[in-house]
């Protein structure tokens, strides 16, 4: 049988229209959501998904400001902007586009990035409240793959759900929240022996690892749901994910097309967690 192919459009206009209505609501009680999206250098990538992020925000009504500063910025400019942005009342998101040039230190950027604000959930206050299943700003990528097999009505309590990559950003919080779902979580990585063998056993197969088409069909059980994090380039110059969709596609039961569903879907988080930071800072007053 063919897999279905999860038409990732259609999951992503519905939940920005959801997203949309309550902004509306927002604006009736006299309040926007704001966020701040900060590029420092020019990557042509991190340019792209910049640009993306506007526009989604735009579409929905929520306020947004790009910030972009040059390669050579300084962390000491980079900080300033931070501890301005995290002050700014109409801002209720900060995104800082990673990676950064290499003369600045993340980590000592995403540590001055206000929690409140922190939509990305990379502050490692929001990383433990992940951690111990606290309520709080969840990670984008992660959070978008629960959203779509939630809404494809995939059942994960009981299950075998093998994720590939242990990134911050992706592999580690995707292991966690499915964890939080009840399913009974692997993660392999590069050092995995043996990757097909374990990943064959998974029923939910998240692919993270930033190599194109390398999940093959003899990594997919039969019938499997397979969710594709990658995005790269195939020899071609073409945009692929990690997984060979052509090989698996009469293996797996269900697959994420690559371009198209998981990347829409994490911008489409990103805007839900403005939303909602929105929604605390009015409930608690504005936070610094
Ligand atoms: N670079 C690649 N993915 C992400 C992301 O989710 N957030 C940020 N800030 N930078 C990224």
């Amino acid at each position: 049988m063919t897999a279905q192919i999860i038409n990732g459009k259609e999951l992503v206009r519905s939940i920005r229209e959801e997203i949309k209505q309550e902004v509306q609501e927002m604006a009736h009680e006299g309040t926007q959501p704001g966020l701040a999206v900060v590029l420092v250098g020019e990557d042509p990538a991190s340019s792209v998904y910049v640009r993306n992020k506007a526009k989604a925000c735009e579409e929905v009504g929520i306020y947004s400001e790009v910030h972009k500063l040059p390669a050579e910025t300084t962390e000491l400019e980079l900080l300033t902007l931070i501890g301005q942005l995290n002050k700014d009342e109409k801002i209720h998101g900060i995104l800082v586009q990673l990676p950064l040039p290499k003369h600045i230190d993340e980590d000592i950027v995403i540590d001055s990035i206000s929690v409140h604000k922190d939509v990305d959930c990379f502050h490692p206050v929001n990383v433990g409240n992940l951690v111990i299943g606290k309520p709080g700003m969840l990670p984008c990528t992660p959070s978008g793959v629960i959203e779509i097999l939630h809404r494809m009505e995939v059942p994960l309590a009981g299950k075998h759900a093998v994720v590939i990559g242990r990134s911050n950003i992706v592999g580690k919080p995707m292991a966690l929240l499915l964890l939080q779902e009840h399913a009974t979580v692997t993660i392999c990585h590069s050092r995995t022996k043996d990757l097909a063998e374990i990943t064959k056993q998974a029923d939910v197969l998240v692919a993270a690892v930033g190599r194109a088409k390398m999940i093959k069909r003899e990594h997919v059980k039969e019938g499997a749901v397979v969710i594709d994090v990658g995005m790269n380039r195939d020899e071609h110059g073409k945009l692929c994910g990690d997984v060979d969709l052509d090989d698996v596609l009469e293996t797996a039961g269900m697959i994420t097309p690559v371009p198209g569903c998981v990347g829409p879907m994490t911008i489409t988080m990103l805007l839900k967690n403005t939303v909602a930071a929105a929604k605390q800072a009015g409930a608690y007053g504005s936070h610094s």
